[in-house]
């Protein structure tokens, strides 16, 4: 069955190191364990994540995204030429730039290319998540990622980072097309330091709250962050708020 199409984007975005990818990640994994085909869109190119998600010996076939935003007309075709396929998983695909490119590896694209790409990406997947990078101002995908999506999280650490980050770039996404006040707001790798009133005061209010959870911290560790998580006690909460963010989002 094909997913309403009005709720087939999800933009994680949020404070740098906050855990974006980390986050985007174990949504498309829940997505596509869901046998609903997900596309995860990795925007960072400072630091492509492509070797925190899988080891190489899982990758079916290995392109980059800036091919697809090189190309003058961008079309279904060659998404589906240059997705990033993975053993043993049909139901997901990545699309990102490989280990050693980086922002100066393709031509510039505009932000037409980059809505072009949205869209076309909405035609060949069930859903789609896009890991968002934090300096939007010169980061053109994530800008229309933000505005393009059909929803965003807004995905904070209880910190003074995160508050800083927000206090400086939420005046960046004034203008209606973002739909600030829209985004959903998601507490991550909160520990037991941050207590619930500790996290409401400091960052206003939060719809979900992922706790720290050492497993997830060491698949990220091992480049293994498409992998299951364990089904034990110490990732019990943390897998049900993914499962909860996913169902809410994607209304599964
Ligand atoms: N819920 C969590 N529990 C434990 N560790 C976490 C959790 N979420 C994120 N982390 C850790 O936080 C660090 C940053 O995570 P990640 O790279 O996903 O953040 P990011 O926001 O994508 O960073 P960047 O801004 O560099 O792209 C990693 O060490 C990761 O393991
Ligand atoms: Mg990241």
């Amino acid at each position: 069955m094909k997913a309403n199409d009005e709720n087939k984007v999800l933009a994680v975005w949020g404070s740098p190191g906050c855990g974006k990818t980390t986050v985007s990640a174990k949504i498309a994994k829940y997505v596509s364990g869901r046998k609903k085909n997900t596309i995860l869109l990795c925007c960072d190119t400072d630091a492509p994540p492509l070797p925190l998600l899988l080891p190489p010996s899982d990758i079916e076939s290995e392109q980059s995204v800036g091919s697809i935003l090189a190309a003058a007309r961008i079309s279904d075709n060659l998404i589906m030429q240059n997705l990033i396929t993975v053993k043993k998983n049909a139901y997901i695909s990545v699309l990102s730039m490989l280990k050693g490119e980086n922002q100066y590896s393709y031509p510039k694209y505009t932000q037409k290319q980059a809505q072009e790409l949205i869209e076309h990406l909405k035609n060949i997947a069930d859903f789609v998540i896009i890991d968002c990078g934090s300096h939007i101002s010169d980061d053109v995908l994530s800008t229309v990622a933000l505005m393009e999506s059909d929803c965003v999280l807004r995905l904070i650490n209880c910190d003074l980072k995160s508050i800083s980050y927000l206090s400086s770039q939420l005046p960046l996404l004034v203008d209606k097309k973002f739909r600030a006040d829209k985004q959903i707001r998601v507490a991550n790798d909160v520990k037991s330091i941050h207590s619930g009133e500790n996290i409401e005061q400091v960052l206003g209010g939060v719809t979900f709250t992922l706790p720290h959870t050492e497993h997830v911290e060491n698949q990220y560790l091992a480049g293994e962050l498409l992998k299951d998580l364990c089904t034990n006690k110490e990732t019990k909460q943390f897998r049900k708020t993914i499962g909860a963010i996913a169902e809410e989002v994607f209304e599964l």
